[in-house]
C-alpha cells in the first residue's frame, strides 16, 4: 500500500507533541515518518532508507526485525499480553529476574520492574530513602543524595532532581528536591598525569562531602564509565572503583545508573565489571529488551531487601508499583535479547567495532572545528567548536550536522554541539564504516574546512 507521506506529515503536525524537539523548527523539517525497519535500516513513508546511527536513541541491541525476539514476543502474546504483578507473578518476569541475577554484579540479588529508565531510577530512590529507615542496624532518616556534574537520570522530579543538564533542569528548579554536587575527573587519554590529579582531587572532595554530610547521604547516584546525555563524557579509569570505596566506608548506597551504558555498549555486559564494582543498586532499561520494549529493572542487594521485610502491618513494604510493572512481552523480549547476546558474541562485535570507530573517525582529527572526540566501546561524542569556543547556539551548528547526516541517509542525535554515535552492539562493522564516513562528509557539509 502506498503512503501519502504528506498527509501522515501533516496529521503529525496537527496532533503529535514530539519529547525534546524544538516544535517550531520541527513543523517545517520535513521529518522522515518511520513505518518499517530491518536489521540496522529505518525506511520512511517515502520509501527512504536511514541507517540507524543510533540505536532508535540508545536502546537498540541487536537491529530491528530480529527474528528470534519478534518470535518470543509472539509466543508470549499468544499466553497472555499482560498481567499484574502487584499480588500475582508471571513466567517471563520470574524467568527475566533469575537471568539478570546470574549475570549482574554478585551482591545483587532482587529484582524491582518499571516501565523506564526514569521510572528505574525513581525507585531506587525510594528504595535507598526507606532503606535506611528500616534497617535494623542503626536506623536512620537520609533524605540527601549526591550526584555529579554532567549527570542525567531521566526528565521526572526526583530524576531532574540530581541530574545536572541545566538547559534540561533550570526551569523547573523550584520544583526540585535540594540534592548535593560534586564533580567527576575526565579520562585525558593525552595527559594521563592531569588525569591522575584529578582522580585524586575528585575521590578526595567525594570523601570530604560524605564526612561533612555525615549519616544524611542515603545514596552516591553514577553513571558508570560514561555520562552518555553529557555528550559522552568519559571518565577517568579507576574513579568507579574509587566511589565505591569511599561509599562503602561511609555506609553509603552506591546506586549505578546503567541505562545507557549497560548491556554491552561499553565493551562489557555491564561497565561496572569493568572496575570489578558491585554497587547497592544497578538500574537497567533501554537496551534491557533490545531495543523493543519499554521495561526498567532496579536490582538491590539482599541487606536491602531484608529491610523490606516484616509483618504486613508494620508497614514496611515498598509502596511503589506501576500498571505494567513486569510485562510479559517486555520480560519475553528481554530474555530473547540476552540469549542473542551470548549466541552472537555481541561482546566481541562490540570491541571490534570500537576499533573501527577509532580508525574511521581518526581523520576528523585534523578538522580545525572538531574540539575532541570522546569514546568507549560504541558510544562516540564528537565534540564541534568555533576555533576552541562554543558555536553560538543560534547557529544550531550540531542539529545542522545531522539534517546533513538525514540527507545522506543516516540518523543520528546531537546534544547542543555534540554529535552522538551509538551504533548497536550487534551492528556489522562494514555499516559503521558506513556511518563514519556520512558523518565525516556531513561535517565538511556543514563546516567545510576550507572556509574555516
Ligand atoms: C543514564 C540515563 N539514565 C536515565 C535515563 C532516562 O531513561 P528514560 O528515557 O527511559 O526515562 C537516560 C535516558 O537517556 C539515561 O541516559
Amino acid at each position: 500500500m502506498k503512503l501519502d507521506s504528506q498527509k501522515l506529515r501533516d496529521r503529525d503536525n496537527a496532533s503529535v507533541w514530539h519529547p525534546f524537539t524544538a516544535m517550531s523548527e520541527y513543523r517545517h523539517e520535513q521529518a522522515p515518518i518511520i513505518v518499517e525497519a530491518n536489521g540496522f535500516h529505518l525506511t520512511d513513508a517515502d520509501g527512504k532508507r536511514y541507517l540507524d546511527g543510533h540505536s532508535s536513541l540508545w536502546c537498540n541491541i541487536h537491529g530491528h526485525r530480529v527474528p528470534a525476539i519478534d518470535a518470543a514476543i509472539r509466543n508470549q502474546l499468544d499466553r497472555v499480553a499482560h498481567s499484574t504483578l502487584l499480588g500475582l507473578s508471571n513466567e517471563p518476569s520470574i524467568e527475566l529476574a533469575d537471568e539478570l541475577v546470574r549475570r549482574t554484579p554478585a551482591d545483587l540479588t532482587k529484582v524491582f520492574y518499571s516501565d523506564c529508565g526514569a521510572a528505574g531510577v525513581e525507585v531506587a530512590l525510594k528504595i535507598a530513602y526507606q532503606y535506611y529507615q528500616q534497617r535494623s542496624n542503626q536506623p536512620q532518616q537520609r533524605d540527601k543524595f549526591i550526584y555529579f556534574d554532567g549527570a542525567y537520570h531521566g526528565d521526572t522530579i526526583g530524576t531532574m532532581s540530581i541530574g545536572s543538564i541545566s538547559r534540561f533542569k533550570n526551569l523547573y528548579s523550584p520544583l526540585l528536591f535540594p540534592a548535593v554536587w560534586t564533580s567527576v575527573p575526565s579520562a585525558s587519554p593525552d595527559d594521563p598525569d592531569r588525569e591522575q590529579q584529578q582522580l585524586d582531587h575528585w575521590s578526595q572532595e567525594l570523601d570530604r562531602l560524605l564526612t561533612l554530610h555525615q549519616g544524611t547521604i542515603a545514596g552516591v547516584v553514577i553513571e558508570p564509565l560514561v555520562q552518555a546525555a553529557a555528550g559522552i563524557k568519559v571518565q577517568a579509569a579507576g574513579f568507579l572503583g574509587r566511589v565505591r570505596a569511599i561509599t562503602k566506608k561511609h555506609d553509603t548506597l552506591l546506586i549505578a545508573d546503567e541505562i545507557a551504558v549497560g548491556f554491552g555498549r561499553t565493551g562489557t555486559l555491564f561497565a561496572c565489571e569493568q572496575e570489578s564494582v558491585s554497587p547497592d543498586i544497578l538500574i537497567l532499561s533501554k537496551g534491557l529488551t533490545g531495543g523493543y520494549l519499554p521495561l526498567a529493572a532496579t536490582l538491590v542487594t539482599d541487606p536491602i531487601y531484608e529491610a523490606f521485610l516484616g509483618d504486613p502491618w508494620l508497614g514496611r513494604t515498598f509502596y511503589h508499583g506501576h500498571t505494567y510493572t513486569g510485562n510479559p512481552l517486555a520480560c519475553a523480549a528481554a530474555l530473547a535479547s540476552l540469549r542473542l547476546i551470548d549466541e552472537h558474541h555481541v561482546l566481541s562485535n562490540v570491541r571490534r567495532l570500537e576499533c573501527a570507530l577509532k580508525r574511521e573517525l581518526e581523520p576528523l582529527k585534523a578538522h580545525p572545528q572538531v574540539e575532541t572526540i570522546r569514546q568507549q566501546g560504541t558510544m562516540v561524542g564528537i565534540e564541534l567548536s568555533d576555533g576552541g569556543k562554543p558555536f553560538s547556539p543560534e547557529r544550531r551548528i550540531g542539529h545542522h550536522v545531522t539534517l546533513a547526516c538525514r540527507q545522506r541517509g543516516v540518523v543520528v542525535r546531537n546534544i547542543a554541539e555534540v554529535l552522538v554515535l551509538m551504533p548497536a552492539p550487534a551492528m556489522p562493522e562494514s555499516l559503521v564504516i558506513e556511518l563514519c564516513q556520512v558523518v565525516r562528509d556531513s561535517i565538511a557539509d556543514v563546516l567545510p574546512p576550507s572556509a574555516c
